[in-house]
């Protein structure tokens, strides 16, 4: 994605922001030494740890270890893509984005989605158009109305009707001059074996599916009366993609920022009843079970997810489904198991109080264990047995050590085994399906060179060519070193908006330090190089030993060469560490 604008052109936008500014649209930020401090927006907090550096153009918040430059801010505040966030940070600061610069593939991809987007937005007016003023409307607003779907709401989500028919909206396409090829690849228009094409949707009810910003990127239908299939929804396309996509995401935006939280439901009507019904933050996915990419949208977005799913076996079952997903996620979860045969459009609509049902809403968690001592034979041991196994992969799933112990006290009193033991069983390799990785312990000189390479893009190429890699112990800081010297070119960046989060997040903190003066980068290097040869001398003289051991002069007079060269080496690392 970063490929398509040129460092320089990031960096001039950069420089041609205050960052302040930006997030101060978001933040009540006051002075605070060389930074600026106020309440961090990705998460609810009374004391400030939200941290702005106007010099270095960061944030970070050292509460909940977001942070990254003005673009990845503007990405997680207001849910933009990143090319969305260099676009309107380019406007302010008055930097013109060359379309020419990017290379002729991209242009290519770039221009056909833009293209596709154009069509489906001119299907959406044309569909709004059909419900609001056509003859073929009727049906639809007779439906809308049964349904209690007011004026308004259907205006807001831009609810619309295909009519009855074949070829309606190819017809009205192509009398616009557009290529039924690119309408297909929209998810439009349908090819018929025979050659040409004709409508996906006919004869129903049309839901825009619309991205964060409200670009129609595709389209759901529903069928006005009886009917297979019920729903249609359009197909993955370039500009959809349906496992990340949250129907209401464009609408609910406000309230999700002001309330920090989203209920999530299973259909396109109970978004439209719970609007309607004032709870603005209401979104659904489209068909498909929750995936990571939704739980990752919604964490950037909100501090806790309630699930409003059907009291039924499916909708309890599609609850659970969920829980590892939140658990990995770290974002906490409630869920509202409605009663009876309702979905949550029919029980806010049959005057059901559902601020009530949300208000009292149980973890997840909590609710899933309810649900295994239930379900399975508590009285016996196969029984319980069975709602261990069921127990172990979710608790894998919990990656903070603390956390997962919480969890597991609850498990063991609510389904009645002995809590040592169910330790053990999480803990015995193989009984998890992911052992969770334990934090690892950050070794101060790695994580000194990491943040000279952060900080000193001209040291990224020594880096490189040393081979420093090959010496660094800690997964995560070699991954950042890594990172940071893949990045040499653009001298300036400090390219944390496309870092991955957990680098994203060590980057960000490490740019906000005020520390104390950096320890010279070539005796860090050495410290490195020298615990590795350190390593290998130790190696050497058990080699040595047992080579004498076993009488072997030729193999002792080449390792003691191979020693006399090791020391050297060493030597001159403990002349560098001490310059
Ligand atoms: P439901 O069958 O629970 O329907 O499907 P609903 O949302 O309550 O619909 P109404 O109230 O009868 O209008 C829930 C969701 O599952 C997807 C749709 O996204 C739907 O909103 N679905 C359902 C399909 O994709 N295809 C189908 O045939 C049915
Ligand atoms: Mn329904």
């Amino acid at each position: 994605m970063t490929s398509l604008i040129p460092d320089d052109v990031l960096e001039a936008i950069r420089q041609g922001v205050s960052i302040v500014d930006v997030v101060g649209a978001h933040v009540t930020l006051k002075r605070a030494g060389r930074s600026w401090k106020g309440l961090c927006p990705f998460h609810g907090e009374k004391t400030p740890s939200f941290v702005v550096n106007e010099e270095r153009g960061t944030y970070h918040c050292f509460g909940c270890g977001v942070g990254g430059n003005v673009f990845r801010f503007l990405m997680e505040a207001e849910g933009r893509s990143f090319r969305e966030a260099v676009e309107v940070l380019a406007a302010r600061a008055g930097v013109v984005l060359r379309v020419g610069s990017d290379s002729p593939e991209d242009r290519r991809e770039r221009q056909e989605r833009d293209v596709l987007l154009e069509l489906l937005e001119m299907a959406a007016r044309y569909y709004r158009q059909q419900l609001v003023a056509g003859r073929a409307g009727e049906a639809a607003r007779a439906y809308l109305t049964r349904r209690g779907i007011g004026a308004e709401v259907a205006e807001e989500f831009r609810l619309g009707c295909a009519p009855p028919g074949w070829d309606n909206l190819a017809r009205y396409l192509s009398g616009k001059g557009s290529d039924p090829g690119l309408a297909a690849r929209a998810g439009l228009l349908s090819e018929r074996t025979t050659g040409g094409y004709y409508d996906r949707l006919r004869d129903r009810l049309v839901f825009p599916i619309t991205d964060a910003s409200g670009r129609v990127v595709s389209f759901g239908g529903r069928v006005l009366g009886a009917g297979e299939p019920k729903y249609l929804n359009g197909p993955e396309s370039p500009v959809f993609h349906k496992s990340e996509m949250l129907y209401g995401l464009h609408q609910a935006g406000e309230a999700l920022r002001r309330e920090k939280r989203a209920l999530l439901v299973e259909g396109y009507v109970d978004v439209l009843s719970l609007h309607a019904a004032g709870f603005r933050s209401a979104l659904a996915t489209l068909g498909t079970s929750l995936t990571r990419e939704h739980t990752q949208a919604l964490k950037r977005r909100v501090d806790e997810v309630v699930l409003l799913y059907d009291g039924d076996e499916a909708g309890r079952r599609a609850a659970f489904r969920s829980l590892e997903l939140f658990l990995t996620a770290v974002l906490p979860c409630r869920v509202v198991l409605l009663p009876g045969e309702h979905d949550p459009d029919s029980y806010v609509r049959s005057g059901g109080d559902l601020e009530a049902r949300i208000g009292e809403a149980r973890p997840l968690f909590v609710a899933f264990l309810a649900e295994l001592s239930e379900r399975r034979d508590q009285g016996t041991v196969e029984g319980r047995l069975a709602a261990v196994e069921a127990l172990l992969p979710v608790l894998a799933a919990v990656s903070d050590p603390l956390a997962r112990d919480l969890y597991l006290r609850q498990a063991a009193e609510v389904l009645g085994v002995g809590e040592d033991l169910l330790r053990a069983r999480v803990a015995r390799p193989g009984a998890a399906s992911t052992p969770p990785a334990e934090p690892e312990e950050v070794d101060p000189v790695e994580r000194a060179l990491v943040r000279c390479l952060l900080l000193e893009p001209t040291l990224r190429a020594r880096f490189s060519a040393h081979g420093v890699e090959e010496w660094m112990r800690s997964d995560v800081l070699r991954r950042a070193a890594a990172f940071l010297a893949s990045r040499s070119e653009g001298a300036e960046v400090v390219p944390v908006h496309d870092a991955p989060a957990d680098l994203a997040s060590l980057l960000s903190a490490m740019l906000v330090e005020e520390g104390p003066p950096m320890a010279p980068y070539e005796a860090l290097e050495a410290r490195l190089r020298l615990r590795c040869l350190d390593a290998k001398n130790a190696d050497l003289a058990r080699e040595t030993q047992r080579a004498v051991a076993n009488g072997d002069d030729a193999e002792v007079l080449r390792l003691q060469r191979a020693k006399m060269e090791l020391d050297q080496a060493r030597q001159e690392c403990r002349r560098q560490i001490g310059a």
